[in-house]
């Protein structure tokens, strides 16, 4: 089932003298078990947008369709915790949720919360850690001695071990070297391609939404400028900068090539086919 969304609309402190409104009527349909990315200047409401999908923030207009739930401005408590059950949603920074004293409790907090045993519980921890790239030495520690990526790891085994259908996450790679980055998009692609989780991710990288998403919302001062498919998107390099975005470094090379007289088809966009298809416009100087 796809995610419906209808003129959402978000106002912080409505009626206030410090009313602003985050989210001016968007209209999405976000695909089922794809990987969709969320982009847009700072400000521009992603954030906003993905915390109604778990009902941490309620529209103050419009609704959602997530999951069998339709959120609206009055959802109950008792349907919001079911909801969570159902979309998991990871910060930005995600490792200042940690609070229990050991991993295990930490990760085990939420499958309790929902009603397991302590054995249930702990058998959920054991099977999570392994998927977020972890072992059981790490269960008896604090999380609070934990390098950025490890902690960013067991949070979102926190929200793993609750197998939602749908993963949201805010920046899940911000502050974090290439290395541990490329490990947690490779997760992300993993839970999506092999467990057919819908995943939707807010990002400023466009490398990462080049080679892992499947679709992109453009999101600008609280309203969708733009969506779609991701080979779709990358295809109008132009629009993109008079926009504000800069496109991946593979899409800025296959411009000044084109600048530079070379012949190069929409289609190509990764460097094996781009190399493939200058080589046999380049003479060899001897
Ligand atoms: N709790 C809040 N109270 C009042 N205004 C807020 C609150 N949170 C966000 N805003 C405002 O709503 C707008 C959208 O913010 P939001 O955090 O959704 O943007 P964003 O696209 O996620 O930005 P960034 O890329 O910087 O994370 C901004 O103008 C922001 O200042
Ligand atoms: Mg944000």
């Amino acid at each position: 089932m796809s995610i419906e969304i209808h003129d959402l609309e978000h106002t912080y402190n409505a009626g206030s003298a410090f009313s602003h409104a985050a989210l001016k009527g968007v209209n999405l349909s976000i695909p089922e078990e794809k990987i969709t990315a969320i982009i847009g200047q700072t400000g521009s409401g992603k954030s906003t947008l993905v915390q109604h999908l778990n009902g941490l923030l309620l529209p103050t207009a419009g609704s959602l369709e997530v999951c069998g739930f339709h959120i609206q401005p009055l959802l109950k408590i008792k349907d919001i915790k079911k909801l969570r059950k159902e979309v998991g949603l990871v910060f930005q920074f995600p490792e200042y949720q940690l609070f229990e004293e050991t991993i295990e409790k930490d990760i085990a907090f939420g499958p309790k919360n929902f009603g397991a045993t302590e054995e249930q519980a702990s058998d959920l921890v054991h099977k999570i850690l392994p998927i977020v790239g972890l072992d059981e030495s790490y269960l008896d520690r604090s999380p609070f001695e934990l390098s950025g990526g490890q902690k960013r790891r067991i949070a979102i085994a926190g929200i793993l071990v609750l197998n939602p259908k749908v993963l949201v996450l805010d920046e899940p790679t911000a502050g974090l070297d290439p290395q541990g980055a490329k490990e947690m998009m490779t997760l992300f692609m993993n839970l999506n391609r092999k467990e057919n989780k819908t995943v939707l991710l807010v990002t400023h990288d466009m490398e990462h939404v080049m080679r892992y998403c499947d679709h992109v919302i453009v999101m600008d001062q609280g309203n969708v400028l733009h969506e779609a498919d991701v080979n779709d998107f990358f295809q109008n390099p132009d629009w993109l900068i008079q926009v504000g975005i800069n496109p991946p470094s593979i899409i800025r090379l296959k411009l000044k090539l084109i600048e530079n007289g070379f012949q190069i088809p929409d289609s190509i966009l990764d460097e094996e086919s781009l190399l493939k298809c200058i080589k046999g416009q380049v003479k060899i100087c001897e």
